[in-house]
């Protein structure tokens, strides 16, 4: 029999009793009784910390989940993580994601842990957390911050992040007025809770109960509502149930239940960062996610979600419209209802109970009447991007879908910073931007970079194509090429591409290419060496070893599943 509790995973003194009766003694030093200690250990990982604001209701979650966990018969036992709050990391969150996903993966695997309440919702901690449970093995499920409530400027309704980057663009444009964005800065971001929109922290946190990892309708509930620290309660519940079940993350997300999360996500509009964090969590777990199958996901599945980036309402609106089950419902014909999930039932059996449409919502579309026709996603092939590109195609503006272009190349996120706005700088508004050295490996940590600002000098244009290497939030828009794989600080294409080449985009044909001649391009590859030396020491040097490309998920070569392991590309 399986040993729990305190029992579990001892301290090695080479005398297991003795461990055990030290582990006691020193657990009894915090006040509980035998009684408590003879239960079941389910861990709490808590990423509250005060550099991240998103987190901030996270004690009050937490303290709900005590509760259910004691209700269920389990001992609850809390403990800290890394945090990754967005806007306060440097030189990017995405750097430290798989750091802090061997934080959970460790700390999991290394306590006397019988299942775990994953605690998160900020971009980077979901992923990171189901990355981590995922290689533990764990039971576990995932609990969400919940989105943020809107602000409002004038009447006008706001909300991280959409509205930051729309009121900082007219802010550029000379549209909006320095005392404007003062005053717009106090109402962007309102309460405790993830950004407002379907930006990458929703939709993650959709994905995740599409997934099945999470209890049903938990991704939307706001923040502050009270149904949320019901919802943390029952989910502390469901964590000692899933122990007795012995339902680990392996056994809820397989390759089925990771096609159903594509689909959804292009259901929701979702964040182009979704597929990086679903690729890495599928190959911890083996499954392997090419960009065939993101548009595979595509066919048939419209824009559903009304919700910005990609449509007009917030994540407070999505949640009074139903949340995920509603949209689980719309989407019931096109989804593997075998898969398993974290309340013990299937997904078809939770979609089972007889369904009335809310038609007095306009925010959850039926597939009949969607948003956009269109998949919202588009993974973009080529000479430019042999190993895949990605643009997100409801963000993006329709007449920009199909074009050639002039490359206007930027070799550096610094040579972008230096000469965007210089008034002698070559540029049309029919011209392609281009952004090198801004992946995985060249900024490093492929920051956020590829929704750059246009030219001061075109005022008045509002969207042109721009390609890079880099990522984009899940709550900007524009006609934006990313993940350019292999990214040019490791030799590919993009990092050739120079001035005044032309640039075939055409999205409906998937293609992305490069209309130099292949001798031109030889050459320009044998005289542009790329060479890059590691640093000396410290986390970076691991990273830059280890790291992998966008279309493997970003993850680092030795976290990917043993199967998947060395590079298969
Ligand atoms: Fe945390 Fe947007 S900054 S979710």
């Amino acid at each position: 029999m399986k040993t729990r509790g305190l029992a579990n995973r001892l301290t090695q003194y080479g005398d297991r009793e003795f461990s055990l009766f030290l582990r006691r003694s020193f657990a009894k030093s915090m006040g509980y009784s035998g009684e408590a200690l003879d239960k079941p250990i389910i861990g709490i990982v808590n990423t509250y910390s005060e550099l991240n604001n998103c987190h901030r209701g996270l004690k009050d979650l937490v303290e709900a989940v005590k509760r259910g966990v004691w209700q269920a018969g389990g001992l609850p036992l809390e403990f800290p993580v890394i945090s990754l709050g967005e806007p306060f990391l440097s030189p990017t969150s995405m750097m430290l994601r798989n750091l802090m996903a061997m934080d959970v993966e460790v700390m999991l695997t290394a306590q006397p842990l019988d299942a775990a309440v994953l605690v998160g919702g900020c971009d980077k901690t979901l992923p990171a957390l189901l990355m981590g449970a995922a290689s533990a093995g764990l039971p576990a499920i995932v609990l969400a911050a919940g989105p943020m409530l809107t602000g409002s400027y004038r009447g006008e309704r706001l909300g991280a992040c959409t509205d930051c980057r729309r009121t900082w663009a007219g802010y550029r444009r000379g549209e909006i007025a320095q005392e404007a964005v003062d005053e717009i800065e106090n109402q962007l971001a309102v309460t405790a809770g993830t950004c407002a929109v379907m930006g990458t922290a929703s939709t993650m946190a959709c994905l995740s109960e599409a997934l099945g990892m999470m209890l049903p309708g938990g991704a939307s509930v706001p923040a502050v509502h009270a149904e949320r620290l019901r919802h943390a309660e029952e989910s502390g519940r469901q964590a000692v149930r899933l122990l007795e079940r012995g339902l680990t993350p392996e056994q809820i997300m397989t390759r089925s239940a990771f096609e159903n999360a594509l689909r959804v996500l292009q259901a929701l509009g979702g964040s182009t960062n979704a597929i990086i964090h679903l690729t890495a969590i599928a190959g911890r777990l083996g499954i392997r996610l090419d960009p065939e199958d993101l548009d595979e996901s595509g066919e048939g599945i419209p824009v559903l979600a009304d919700v910005k980036p990609s449509g007009s309402a917030y994540m407070e609106d999505f949640y009074r419209a139903g949340g995920l089950p509603v949209m689980l419902q719309a989407l019931k014909g096109k989804l593997d209802l075998s898969t398993m999930t974290v309340t013990g039932q299937t997904l078809g059996d939770l979609l089972a109970e007889p369904f009335e449409w809310p038609d007095w919502q306009q925010v959850i579309r039926p597939l009949e009447r969607p948003l956009k026709r269109e998949s919202a996603l588009v993974s973009l092939r080529g000479n430019l991007a042999p190993d895949g590109a990605i643009i997100k195609r409801s963000a993006a503006s329709p007449h920009l879908l199909q074009t050639r272009g002039r490359a206007v190349v930027f070799t550096s996120l610094e040579d972008l910073a230096a000469r965007i706005d210089d008034p002698a700088l070559d540029v049309t508004p029919q011209d392609i931007l281009v952004l090198q050295n801004a992946g995985p490996v060249g900024a490093p940590g492929m920051p956020e970079a590829g929704y750059f600002p246009l030219p001061k000098k075109l005022a008045g244009v509002k969207d042109m194509v721009r390609i890079s290497d880099a990522r984009m939030s899940g709550t900007a828009f524009g006609t934006v090429i990313l993940h350019v794989s292999p990214e040019a600080a490791v030799g590919g294409p993009l990092g050739l591409v120079r001035d005044g080449d032309t640039i075939e985009v055409d999205v409906a044909r998937r293609r992305l290419e490069l209309l130099v001649d292949g001798d031109e391009l030889e050459a320009r590859r044998t005289e542009h060496r790329v060479e890059r030396s590691l640093p000396a020491r410290g986390y970076e040097r691991l990273y830059l070893r280890s790291i992998q490309q966008a279309h493997l998920g970003v993850d680092f070569d030795f976290l990917r599943h043993s199967s998947l392991q060395p590079n298969d590309e």
